[in-house]
C-alpha cells in the first residue's frame, strides 16, 4: 500500500475511534456521576418519585410526562423531547433551556459527565428494566 494511503487510513481510524469515545458516552463512569442526581431521583424498576421524577426510559421521552409526578407548567408546556442533544442542554444548564422549571440543580459543567450520564440513563427503558 503506498504510504499515502496508509496514513490516510490511520487519520481516519484514528478520527472514527475518538469521534465514538467521544459521542457514546460510558455508562458505568455515568453511573457515578448519576450520583449527583440521587438526591432528588431513581432509576431501575420500581424506582419512586423524590423530589424529581424517576427517570425511566427518559432518553427520547417527552419531557413532563412520567405520570404521577407534579411537574412544573414550565417543563411540561415545554413541548421538549428529551432526545440526546436536547438532554444535554438540559444537563448543562436547566435554568436556562427551561426558565421557570422547579430542578434546581446548577447543571453537569463536563461534556463528559454529561455523555456518560445520559449513556447510564440509556440503560433504562420505561419499565427500568433495560430497553429491548
Ligand atoms: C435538587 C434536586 C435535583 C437534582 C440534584 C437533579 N434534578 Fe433532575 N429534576 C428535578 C426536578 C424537581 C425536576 C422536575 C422539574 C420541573 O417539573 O420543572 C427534574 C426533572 C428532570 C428531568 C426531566 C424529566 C422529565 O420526564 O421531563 C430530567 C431528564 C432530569 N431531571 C435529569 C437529572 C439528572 C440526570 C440529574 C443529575 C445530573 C438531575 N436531574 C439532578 C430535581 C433535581
Amino acid at each position: 500500500m503506498p504510504a499515502f494511503s496508509r496514513i490516510l487510513m490511520i487519520a481516519v481510524l484514528v478520527a472514527l475511534g475518538g469521534g465514538a469515545a467521544h459521542a457514546d458516552g460510558d455508562p458505568d463512569k455515568g453511573a457515578k456521576v448519576f450520583k449527583k442526581c440521587m438526591p432528588c431521583h431513581r432509576v431501575g424498576p420500581g424506582a419512586a418519585a423524590l423530589v424529581g421524577p424517576p427517570l425511566n426510559g427518559v432518553v427520547g421521552a417527552k419531557a413532563g410526562e412520567v405520570p404521577n409526578y407534579a411537574f412544573s407548567d414550565a417543563l411540561k408546556n415545554s413541548g421538549l423531547v428529551f432526545d440526546e442533544a436536547t438532554l444535554a442542554k438540559w444537563l448543562r444548564n436547566p435554568r436556562q433551556l427551561v426558565p421557570g422549571n422547579r430542578m434546581t440543580f446548577a447543571g453537569l459543567t463536563k461534556d463528559e459527565d454529561i455523555a456518560d450520564v445520559i449513556a447510564y440513563l440509556k440503560t433504562f427503558g420505561p419499565d427500568g428494566n433495560p430497553p429491548k
